[in-house]
């Protein structure tokens, strides 16, 4: 049997070092795909790659530590087959267009796309699931669930209010007249960055207070090291700006929706200390060009891209991406 499966990258336009506490997130999946072509049997994976010499290879079911597949690539396609217990192979080829290492989800979308390959037949929370314990297993990064969830389950047109502790997805339509757009800054990966000491520091902030998903401002107080109390602050504050940069786009009030977004980077790059200069002098720099209502840092951070909410033809450098659905099967 051939199959060929298809997952998009995503932009998360506010909600960001959230998702692993439990709380709300904005991404919207964008037109950039990757995709696998494959034909079904046997029982090993075989998959080549226009941008690598290497092919990757390994026989199911995956009993080799995934993390040492190579090329690198394959280690997130080695983990999902673990996770899936997969035992029937593919053979094919994998393509990209979402730029890998810019805070798009370009890992996200070949756990998921893999997943959808490998046979993957549960609901799109399932899916996402995997992808998620697939990138724990393939790099160690703590993730949360969102890149994967919103690749497995947007809306074209939408982007999609996700709650991290029901998993509720509400698609929330992209209105015409704004344009998203996107400015890449610095290429970098989560592995070896502070992304998982951000993740112990919020698991610290709940261990003296409780969810961060419920606690207030005030509930902070109590935290005794400062660092860990403003780790607390950004996750309480990115919440309730998720609410209001929500309610702000679906009410055409696209001038508060980029105050929020520039309050979000704000608060990314003092209290949860994941912006850099350059991102930093990016978005100061969007947010004083016409045309433009807000930018901010976007995903993990330490790198990465900047996203912008700008008028229709707004003289921006970066490009414009457009909400699509999320990843199929045919
Ligand atoms: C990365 C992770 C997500 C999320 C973001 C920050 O993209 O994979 O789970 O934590 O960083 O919002």
């Amino acid at each position: 049997m051939t199959g060929f499966a298809r997952a998009p990258g995503r932009v998360n336009l506010i909600g960001d070092h959230t998702d692993y506490t439990g709380g709300l997130v904005f991404p919207m999946a964008i037109d950039r795909w990757t995709e696998i072509e494959y034909t079904t049997g046997g029982d090993r994976v075989v998959l080549v790659s226009a941008d690598e010499p290497e092919p990757v290879s390994f026989e199911l079911p995956v009993v080799v530590d995934p993390a040492t597949v190579l090329p690198g690539w394959g280690r997130y396609v080695a983990a999902v087959a673990a996770e899936l217990g997969a035992t029937t192979g593919i053979r094919g080829s994998v393509s990209t267009d979402i730029p890998v290492g810019a805070g798009l989800s370009s890992s996200a979308a070949l756990e998921v796309a893999a997943g959808l390959a490998l046979g993957h037949s549960g609901t799109a929370l399932d899916l996402a699931r995997v992808g998620q314990r697939a990138e724990h297993r393939a790099t160690g990064v703590p993730c949360g669930i969102m890149d994967q969830l919103c690749i497995a389950a947007a809306v074209e047109g939408h982007a999609v209010l996700i709650d991290c502790t029901t998993f509720e997805i509400t698609p929330s339509p992209v209105p015409d007249d704004v344009e998203i757009v996107i400015r890449f800054i610095a290429q970098r990966t989560l592995e070896g960055s502070e992304y998982g000491e951000r993740v112990a520091q919020c698991a610290a902030a709940e261990a003296a207070i409780g969810p961060l998903r419920s606690a207030t401002l005030d509930d902070t107080i109590a935290i005794d090291d400062p660092i860990v109390r403003a780790r607390a602050r950004h996750v309480i504050t990115e919440n309730q700006r998720v609410r209001e940069f929500a309610a702000a786009l679906a009410a055409g009030d696209y001038r508060t929706a980029g105050d929020v977004m520039i309050d979000g980077h704000r608060s990314l790059r003092d209290d949860f200390a994941t912006s850099t200069p350059v991102m930093d002098a990016a978005v100061e720099q969007l947010r004083t060009s016409r045309g433009v209502f807000g930018a901010r840092m976007t995903g993990g951070g330490f790198g990465g891209c900047v996203v912008a909410l700008c008028e229709p033809g707004a003289a921006v450098e970066g490009w414009i991406v457009r909400p699509v659905g999320g990843a199929t099967r045919t």
